[in-house]
């Protein structure tokens, strides 16, 4: 089952336009014709997969403090938008399965970064899976990806035929290659500030696909497409999309 990936994936949504990780930037990134967005998946205290990056609120809410203290009715209970701007105020983070119905409705592939907050990499792994399981038939429109090789090797271990992506950080550990091959991912997703033209021309003879992150520029992406890199994260996914892909 081939992984039917674009080239433009709107990065946490499409987090330039609508504030990241929410129901607001799928919607603005299915209405700006993108096909996948990348969503970071994180648990509650009692485990609840919801839709959120950073392990403390205070960034992204009107709340303070480690995200993973909170139950999912308390942070129900913040909201999300007002830091990104007064057409966004009361918005609410949403859980991984109201995501997953937007995403359905609009007909849209998934890239799902298991983010898990520390000491949470299998879990949060076990959990998002078991409820993508019940819902997601779409298994060439699914790529599963994460920088913590526990999370992937849960999801090799339990849903091996769907996708997943090894996400390598600006520092690569040095045991990346055996990592992608042990967790048999279909891609290897890059730094786009710190990768090299070698290192894209290693994994591609790997034979994994290439994504990068997070590409805003036209002019990076072209570069980086000429090294043969396959697909771009990007929060302003329009920018590529008209400097870079034609897609009408
Ligand atoms: O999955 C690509 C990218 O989202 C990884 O970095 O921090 O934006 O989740 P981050
Ligand atoms: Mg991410």
């Amino acid at each position: 089952m081939p992984l039917k990936l674009p080239k433009i994936i709107g990065h946490r949504g499409c987090a330039a336009y609508a504030p990241e990780n929410t129901l607001e930037g799928i919607h603005t990134a299915a209405d700006m014709d993108i096909d996948w967005v990348e969503l970071d998946v994180k648990l509650t205290k009692d485990e609840v997969p919801i839709i959120f990056h950073d392990d403390t609120l205070d960034r992204t809410t009107n709340g303070t403090g480690n995200m993973a203290d909170r139950t999912y009715k308390e942070l129900k209970d913040l909201e999300c938008g007002s830091w990104f701007g007064e057409s966004f105020i009361g918005i609410q983070i949403p859980t991984l399965e109201e995501a997953l119905e937007v995403l359905i409705d609009r007909d849209m592939g998934l890239n799902l970064e298991i983010k898990p907050c520390p000491g949470r990499e299998k879990e949060t792994a076990e959990v998002a899976l078991d409820l993508l399981s019940t819902i997601w038939d779409d298994h060439d429109r699914l790529l599963i990806s994460s920088f913590q090789h526990v999370s992937l090797e849960v999801a090799h271990d339990i849903a091996n035929d769907w996708h997943r992506g090894l996400l390598l950080p600006e520092e690569w550990p040095e045991n990346w290659a055996e990592l992608a091959d042990y967790l048999q991912v279909s891609s290897v997703n890059v730094n786009a500030e710190h990768v090299t033209r070698e290192q894209v021309e290693t994994i591609m003879d790997m034979e994994k696909l290439v994504l990068a992150y997070t590409v805003n520029n036209p002019d990076q992406a072209r570069i980086l497409q000429s090294w043969g890199v396959d697909g771009f994260f990007s929060d302003c996914p329009d920018a590529l999309q008209e400097g870079v892909f034609s897609v009408h």
